[in-house]
């Protein structure tokens, strides 16, 4: 173990908060799905990690909503043995050398299972009189559920009062993804959920945002003066966005069926990466300063149509079987397992450069990352060296698994010629600084019980995401899907997409050559 890794163990065994942080306020968190996945592999390890960094107040009660009768000690047995197995799990983001016992007592202390339908009124009824009982009036409701639960929950909370602010405490919604399934379904959950709630108090989470590496991108781009000079369209190439995963559909085949890669991660996670990497910079990190900025460039989107897309799905290949064969699958679904899209941005910044999303399951490496390439230099001095082109400058962010940054560039290859070779320059986060079991929703979780809404998406951004595909989505003709190996980096139509730009995706598995 690193010395920077010791202190970080040690750290997290302190119970105290890091230099500069302080608990959050006092506060009562309803989490509706209290069965669900989301309630054990994300919130219970992000509470735990708040606990063990000190960052909760002692008052906070955990009130968990699910239906069908139980004891709580038998959800907090369950929680225990989840939180233990993805403690174990090395290829867990949670994994842990040593857990901290008395940060998740802390927080098994807390939990309080209530059972109730999501539907019916009387659910409502017993939890307004439970909360009158709460030790704070500070609530905040998180919405683990399936997508169609989010209004009938928002409805109900709305009438029976629970989501009116009174005396000074605050009522909060978190509202998961997906946030509808088109332009007009996500109109109408916003219509919905601002009947009852002011917008200041909707928290729609897209997890990515909580990913460190996310939000180092504003760092990056905006604490170096390297970077935006050349970070416009009078350098920049092109973009490529990749978030290419190597599972396949993980037994969420009847979900998947539904949505498809394209509506699983364009409009909201690539976007989100587009829009850290697009935005003018912000004059502060207030909330609405970040959010007006990332808004702006959804608003510059050029809507996308048919010829900027292309769809794929897994066929049996190196990785396993066809999505056709998964559980939940029909046999002959056109659902896309794989979504490219070419996206521009039309303001003074970014008219012209190209912006290639890409995203998959079942592909050859798990990767998400931002590559900014550069335009090409002048040739003519090079043009008595072996080569008969430079390759141009590349600068990554790794988003994941990877945690750094990376830059493509040219050196002289040592020896009595001029001749020039291809190297990359890497930076990796744990070379420098202690890596935690973070599971991402840690600040998300401490920012919505301090009010921060930086990272949490707006009403309006969301909206106009999702006209920005609208007409991909509600196509005249049904878009073609295109099958591709499990395994492999996606249907070939996709390379044809860049080819047709003079461009080519960046490889998912390279890494240059030795000269
Ligand atoms: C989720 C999608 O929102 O994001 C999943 O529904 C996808 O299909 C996941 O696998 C990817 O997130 P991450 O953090 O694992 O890259």
């Amino acid at each position: 173990m690193s010395n920077e890794s010791q202190e970080a163990d040690q750290h997290n065994q302190s119970n105290k908060p890091p230099a500069g942080k302080h608990p959050a306020p006092p506060c009562t968190l309803v989490i509706f799905g209290a069965g669900g996945d989301l309630t054990k592999r994300l919130l219970m390890p992000a509470l735990y990690n708040l606990s063990a960094d000190g960052l909760l107040d002692d008052a906070m009660q955990i009130i968990g909503v699910n239906h069908g009768e139980r004891e709580t000690s038998d959800w907090r047995d369950e929680l225990t043995q989840s939180l233990r197995t993805f403690a174990a799990d090395k290829a867990s983001t949670f994994h842990t050398s040593k857990l901290n016992e008395q940060a998740w007592s802390w927080v098994e202390q807390r939990l309080e299972y209530f059972p109730g339908e999501f539907e019916e009124d009387e659910t409502f009824e017993r939890l307004e009189q439970r909360l009158t009982k709460a030790k704070s009036s500070n609530i905040v409701f998180y919405l683990a559920v399936s997508a169609r639960f989010f209004s009938p929950i928002v409805e109900h909370l709305g009438k029976a009062g629970l989501l009116e602010e009174k005396d000074g405490n605050f009522r909060r919604l978190v509202i998961e993804k997906p946030f509808g399934t088109d332009l007009k379904s996500a109109q109408e959950l916003n219509r919905c959920i601002l009947q009852f709630a002011q917008e200041n108090q909707v928290y729609r989470i897209d997890h990515f945002l909580g990913k460190d590496t996310v939000q180092s991108i504003l760092a990056v781009r905006f604490a170096n003066a390297m970077f935006e000079p050349v970070w416009r369209r009078e350098y920049i190439d092109s973009v490529q966005i990749t978030a290419s995963e190597t599972i396949g559909v993980e037994g969420r085949g009847g979900f998947y069926e539904q949505t498809g890669a394209f509506r699983d991660m364009l409009p909201n996670h690539l976007f989100q990466l587009l829009g850290m990497i697009a935005m003018e910079p912000p004059n502060s990190f207030d909330a609405e300063a970040v959010r007006d900025k990332k808004a702006e460039v959804f608003d510059a989107m050029k809507p996308l149509s048919a010829k900027d897309v292309v769809l794929g799905q897994y066929e049996a290949g190196p990785a396993g079987p066809a999505y056709r064969d998964e559980k939940d699958v029909a046999k002959d679904s056109r659902t896309e397992t794989y979504a490219a899209a070419r996206v521009f941005i039309e303001n003074w910044r970014w008219a012209g450069v190209p912006f290639y999303l890409r995203t998959g399951k079942r592909l050859a490496e798990r990767r998400t990352e931002i590559s900014v390439q550069l335009k090409a230099v002048p040739f003519r001095l090079f043009r008595d060296t072996p080569v008969d082109a430079l390759t141009p400058n590349v600068f990554t962010l790794r988003i994941d698994p990877a945690h750094g940054t990376s830059f493509d560039f040219n050196v002289k290859v040592p020896g009595p010629i001029m001749q020039i070779g291809h190297v990359r320059s890497k930076f990796d986060y744990s070379d420098f600084f202690a890596e935690r079991a973070n599971v991402g929703y840690e600040t998300l979780l401490y920012d919505c019980m301090l009010g921060d809404e930086t990272l949490f998406q707006r009403a309006d951004s969301i909206e106009t995401a999702w006209a920005a595909v609208d007409k991909v989505l509600h196509p005249d003709t049904p878009l073609d899907v295109h099958g591709y190996p499990a395994g492999s980096a996606g249907p070939k139509e996709a390379d044809e997409l860049l080819a047709a730009d003079g461009r080519a995706w960046r490889s998912l598995t390279d890494t240059p050559k030795k000269a």
